[in-house]
């Protein structure tokens, strides 16, 4: 018999990125479990069924497992599925990590064939643990091929987009260049004997090791999946580099590593950990992974992009790292005393599910136009060879034509309201859904909300939901889209109408600017650095307006960056309150001229 909850848990949730859970495997916007446990124990008891239908990587799964629920997994995405799965399936962690060994074993004379070497200092083996590579760019003056490597390094340490040609002294923008195949530039080289590490320019052989083995070569099945042109994610440039598959996100040395690991993964009695182990190094294998004067620059979730010069890491020593996560990962998921199953469904049609069968709901739906799930898991994706079927994929995308999965804000907000009401009609009477939302589009929170009061799920709280402390490099990484939405909401509902959704409809539908003043001047009283921050302030706002019932319009993240600008003091991206008027005019608003 359930416990009857009557109070939406009202607690700021905090999660940490650094965990097993959060680090195993990769997916975009990640939710870190541990934030999610008290909110799930606050709304149910042990052995409780816990629904996430928008699961990605699984988290509310994990959440589950460490809190001894049961957790309904599904999402649209196969590579969702996948990972989903490889979090949340209780795997032997001996019998795993003795799958891991013989996988290494097997590949060990694939891997001296592909990135074995002799070290410079004590003549003993030693391996190449990443290549760089360059392109090769073809000056337009008189076709002389200009390696980029060469060119763009500017003394100073930055890359220019401007090139001048070393043999007729043209200069041209990188952009208006002919590019051909590129060449390696650069190895890293870690002795297993002197445990000596160096980077320096290829020998002969090691540029010859480079360049082979070529596509044709390889006889294990690899993926060839097209990259169209009608993608979101599809840039001109793909088109330049001569990028047409997913095969050609990969050098035709790591190519063949990955190729020979998934198959012989895949033969595993343990394939599921091992190959949840080779997607989670996909994408660091492949040319995605930018190679900067500074520091790697990380895979960027968001794009395809590929940049002029890039990293070649070896296949086999990202593979015995991440195996002995993985491994990790089993004993954590061994010690938990929950279960959780993940079913490849889309949350508009829960067909699996019977009516008033789940205890809670605990979601992350995509927030609009933010990330393009399917383009963005396009290599994952190639390798499980199969795609998510992008029809009922609920993100807005109005460059895309209706066959190819393009939607409208409407189309959106439809597909939201079919997601609600499956909630609705799975949910117990009585029990609560907890839902994670940003963004920085008033329009996009209007729609949300709506597909809210269609299912007759009320709005009871929101609050917010603090995705960790990024570290300053972190900050400094960040591009500004993931600024923006550095701060959640988790907006509570509730099954039985009656609620703030009801009292909406009664509500004036808006609320003056000066109450909105106040209630951020209140909470600048006692808030903290992060909390006085834009992004964190913003999600205050919407919070304030779902509550008072009011309409979002008028509140995107730029006009209330523009209220704070008129109202509030920044000092160090934080807010404070404006000093008394008397002596305001001698104190400088940062921003303002
Ligand atoms: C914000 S992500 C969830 C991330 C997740 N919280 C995590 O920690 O990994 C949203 C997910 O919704 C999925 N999705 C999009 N449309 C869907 C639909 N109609 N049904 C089910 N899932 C869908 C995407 O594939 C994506 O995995
Ligand atoms: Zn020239
Ligand atoms: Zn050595």
């Amino acid at each position: 018999m359930s416990r009857r909850v009557t109070e939406p848990y009202q607690k700021e949730i905090v999660g940490a990125k650094g965990s097993i859970f959060y680090r195993a495997h990769s997916y975009h916007t990640k939710v870190p479990p541990e934030g999610i446990v008290p909110v799930i124990e606050h709304y149910t008891n042990p052995g409780d069924t816990v629904l996430d239908p928008f699961c990605g990587s699984g988290m509310t799964g994990v959440a589950s497992l460490l809190s001894g629920r049961t957790g309904v997994l599904s999402d649209l995405s196969p590579a969702a599925v996948h990972i989903a799965s490889g979090y949340n399936t209780p795997n032997n962690p001996e019998r795993l990590a003795a799958a891991a060994s013989s996988l290494m074993a097997k590949l060990a004379g694939l891997e001296r064939e592909l990135y074995g070497t002799a070290c410079s200092r004590c003549d003993s083996d030693a391996r190449i643990e990443y290549t760089v590579w360059s392109d090769t760019m073809v000056c337009p003056g008189c076709s002389h091929e200009v390696l980029f490597w060469d060119s763009a390094r500017q003394p100073d340490g930055t890359i220019s987009k401007n090139l001048v040609c070393p043999l007729c002294s043209t200069s041209f923008r990188k952009g208006d260049a002919k590019i051909l195949p590129g060449a390696p530039v650069l190895v890293s080289v870690a002795c297993t004997s002197c445990r000596s590490r160096e980077q320096r320019p290829l020998t002969t052989v090691e540029t010859a090791m480079a360049h082979y083995p070529h596509r044709t070569d390889i006889t294990d099945w690899y993926p060839t999946a097209p990259l169209e042109d009608w993608r979101e994610m599809w840039r001109g440039q793909h088109g330049k580099l001569g990028i047409a598959t997913s095969a050609d996100f990969f050098t035709g040395r790591n190519l063949r590593a990955l190729a020979a690991v998934w198959k012989i993964a895949g033969e595993s009695p343990e394939s599921l950990g091992l190959r949840f182990a080779t997607t989670a190094i996909v994408n660091r294998a492949s040319r995605r992974y930018q190679w900067n004067p500074k520091r790697p620059t990380n895979v960027l979730s968001g794009t395809l992009y590929i940049a002029s010069m890039n990293y070649e890491f070896n296949v086999f020593s990202l593979l015995r790292r991440k195996l002995t996560a993985v491994v990790q990962l089993a004993t954590k998921v061994g010690e938990t005393s929950g279960q959780s199953s993940v079913t490849q469904a889309s949350a508009t049609n829960l067909k699996h599910l019977q009516d008033r069968s789940i205890d809670y709901v605990f979601t992350d739906p995509p927030f609009g136009a933010n990330i393009y799930y399917s383009d963005a898991s396009f290599l994952w994706e190639s390798w499980l060879d199969d795609f998510t079927d992008t029809t009922n994929e609920a993100i807005v995308s109005t460059s895309l034509a209706a066959a190819h999965g393009g939607k409208s804000l409407a189309d959106y907000e439809q597909l939201m309201a079919a997601s609600f009401g499956e909630i609705a009609r799975v949910l117990k009477r009585d029990a609560w859904a907890s839902v994670m939302f940003h963004s920085s589009d008033d329009a996009v929170w209007s729609s949300l909300e709506r597909a809210i009061e269609s299912a007759d799920l009320s709005l009871e709280s929101a609050v917010a939901f603090d995705k960790s402390q990024p570290s300053f490099k972190g900050v400094k990484q960040m591009t500004n889209q993931e600024k923006v939405s550095s701060f959640d909401l988790v907006l509570h509902l509730h099954s039985s109408a009656g609620g703030v959704a009801k009292r909406r409809k009664s509500a004036v539908g808006k609320v003056a600017e000066s109450d909105v003043i106040e209630a951020i001047a209140n909470h600048l009283e006692s808030a903290n650095q992060r909390q006085r921050s834009t992004p964190y302030i913003h999600s205050l706002v919407m919070r304030i307006l779902l509550e008072r019932g009011a309409t979002f319009a008028g509140y995107s993240y730029g006009e209330v960056e523009v209220l704070l600008t008129k109202n509030f003091l920044l000092e160090k991206s934080a807010w404070s309150r404006n000093p008394t008027p008397d002596n305001a005019s001698s104190i400088k608003i940062e921003g303002t001229p």
